[in-house]
């Protein structure tokens, strides 16, 4: 990544500057446990008094170290727990970003430098994330929430990342190629072709990057 970030717009603060939205000492004993004092005020999103990269309904995702993400769980979260969503991420890899360590209140992961992505894609980019989809199916991994919104694949310049598996489970009809190809061509027949087995997925990939 780009390391000026870290002279010009980056400063490190104080890790109690994330939990969000209320402050939870809970969250700040577990993370202070794992050594984890402090994080960069970093990225598009702004909280009161500090920047970071992503904020969902889970989670806050702040730039750690160097190349590495720490998502934060949320004081309002639903899950109360985020070592389920840590495990199915690890089982996900390499669709999804790396895991380094987690516990009952964050993940690090790797941080991936990308965008959200479009319906405009190249080809090489429909097929990773085709490609990255199947894999989840292959791990019966089921992404609720894989296209909707599209922020939970980002797009960097070599390749497509699955993100965010807090609302996964484990399925036997996963189904994440159908939706990402619905999602990518709007062609329901298309897709029921592939789900009832009567097109290969290399065909599909193929029909897809051609459309
Ligand atoms: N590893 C990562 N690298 C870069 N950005 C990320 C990463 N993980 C998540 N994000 C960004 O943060 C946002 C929120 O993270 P997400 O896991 O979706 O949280 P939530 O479960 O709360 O929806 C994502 O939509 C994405 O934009
Ligand atoms: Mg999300």
């Amino acid at each position: 990544m780009d390391e000026s970030i870290f002279e010009k717009e980056a400063n490190l603060v104080k890790i109690e500057s994330f939990i969000y939205p209320k402050r939870q000492e809970k969250i700040i004993e577990e993370l202070r446990k794992f050594g984890i004092k402090e994080a960069y005020s970093f990225g598009p999103v702004n909280l009161s008094n500090v920047n970071v990269i992503g904020k969902g309904k889970s989670g806050i995702v702040v730039l750690l170290d160097r190349g590495k993400v720490i998502k934060i769980r949320r004081s309002d979260s639903p899950k109360l727990d985020m070592t389920d969503e840590a495990m199915r991420q690890i089982e996900a890899y390499p669709s999804s970003p790396k895991v380094h360590l987690y516990g009952n209140n964050f993940i690090i992961m790797d941080y991936i430098p990308g965008r959200p992505l479009t319906r405009m894609e190249k080809p090489e980019i429909k097929r990773d994330v085709i490609r990255r989809a199947f894999w989840l199916d292959y791990k019966r991994i089921r992404h609720k929430e894989i296209t909707r919104p599209w922020k939970n694949i980002l797009v960097t310049e070599a390749r497509s990342y699955i993100v965010d598996y807090e609302s996964s489970t484990y399925s036997y009809k996963p189904n994440n190629v159908a939706r990402v190809v619905f999602a990518l061509t709007r062609n329901a027949q298309l897709v029921s072709l592939y789900t009832s087995a009567k097109l290969s997925l290399g065909s599909l990939v193929d029909i897809v990057i051609n459309s």
